[in-house]
């Protein structure tokens, strides 16, 4: 075991697991040999062949196998938002108050597939946080995991609010306090270090500031795009969006026909310079950081760096099932793509 995996205080479970991602797709983990000793079958239906990169393949991608029951739901994590504990300071502006405790969790990535996980919570990623600009935002934060952690919020605050220098160590508290701006897709994550560690273990999650206004009501799902390194070696063996790999392949989404859908979208993928969110049978709006609610690109594929985010905004004019992925397909094929399943709406 390397210096690395014995600081992480554990390996992740399941077979398979010690490969490369790449040597993965060689030796065809994503063929019908699978995961299968841990529980789990990524197959390639039909087929023997290793998965092959590119579009023809993706409709045949599938997950085996069940996830343990009363875990992390990402199909539940997509529509919840913590508004915090709200109350009326002098003077008639909205305190939020949120708790987060860092705690070290096993998590499971996808069936049969454990990760030794750090955790804001227990579950990763981490609540989302959401509140209106101009709100007051105080969260209470307990470090109750073995390592020195923070919480580094993206916004506009104080030095000693940043989440940086003033370091919390196992067993101590620390409460970051700030006026929510600007409005926009924010992002929390712990900023100790060895920084890399300290994200891709799990510490990060999504921090919603609604305009003053709000915005035109939609059916709201978060994707925060994450991935593993199941074996340590600086390179990751599953991707997804919301944690477990292929999720939204076998839950899809049901959306209804020309009903406005808006998705925070965040990439907070390690060791990979970018991620990117392809969809298939549409366009969308893709409003950058949701810091306008005027500026946008109107694109199928978006591509983020590591930290960046969007809001995007589209309606289905077609019913039936529409993929959505990273257009890396290396990336959807180790698990980062779902499915819309676009239905008539129930009186049309
Ligand atoms: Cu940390
Ligand atoms: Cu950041």
């Amino acid at each position: 075991m390397s210096d690395e995996r014995e600081r992480e205080g554990g390996a992740a479970s399941g077979s398979g697991l010690g490969l490369t991602r790449r040597a993965m797709l060689r030796a065809g983990v994503l063929g019908a040999a699978g995961l299968a000793t841990a529980g789990a079958t990524v197959a390639v239906g039909g087929t023997q062949e290793p998965a092959s990169a590119g579009h023809g393949s993706h409709d045949a991608l599938r997950v085996e196998g069940s996830m343990q029951p009363g875990g992390f739901d990402p199909t539940a994590y997509a529509t919840s938002f913590d508004l915090g504990r709200q109350s009326l300071l002098p003077g008639g502006r909205v305190l939020r108050e949120y708790e987060l405790v860092a705690v070290d969790r096993e998590i499971e990535i996808a069936p049969g597939v454990f990760f030794p996980a750090w955790t804001y919570n227990g579950q990763v990623p981490g609540p989302t946080l959401r509140c209106t600009e101009g709100d007051r935002v105080r969260v209470r934060f307990t470090n109750a995991g073995s390592h020195p952690h923070t919480i580094h919020f993206h916004g506009i605050h104080a030095a000693d609010m940043d989440g940086v220098f003033e370091i919390v160590e196992p067993g101590g508290k620390y409460v970051y306090e700030f006026d929510a701006e600007p409005f926009g897709l924010q992002i929390y994550h712990c900023h100790s270090v060895p920084l890399k560690r300290h994200i891709h273990k799990g510490l990060y999650g999504m921090f919603v500031i609604d305009p003053p206004g709000g915005r035109e009501p939609a059916r709201e799902l978060v994707m925060l795009m994450n991935a593993f390194d199941t074996n340590f070696d600086n390179d990751n063996e599953f991707y997804a969006v919301n944690t477990v790999a292929f999720h939204y392949q076998t839950n899809p989404i049901p959306l209804q026909l020309n009903e406005l859908t808006r998705v925070y979208l965040a990439n907070l993928t390690e060791f990979d310079l970018i991620n990117s969110f392809h969809l298939h049978g549409n366009f969308f709006k893709a409003y950058r950081t949701g810091a306008s609610l005027s500026q946008h690109e109107y694109t199928d594929n978006l591509m983020l760096c590591q930290g960046e985010r969007a809001v995007l905004e589209f309606r289905f004019k077609h019913p039936g099932r529409f993929m959505f992925h990273a257009h890396q397909s290396e990336f959807a094929e180790l698990g980062w793509m779902g499915v819309f399943d676009v239905r008539e709406a129930p009186n049309a």
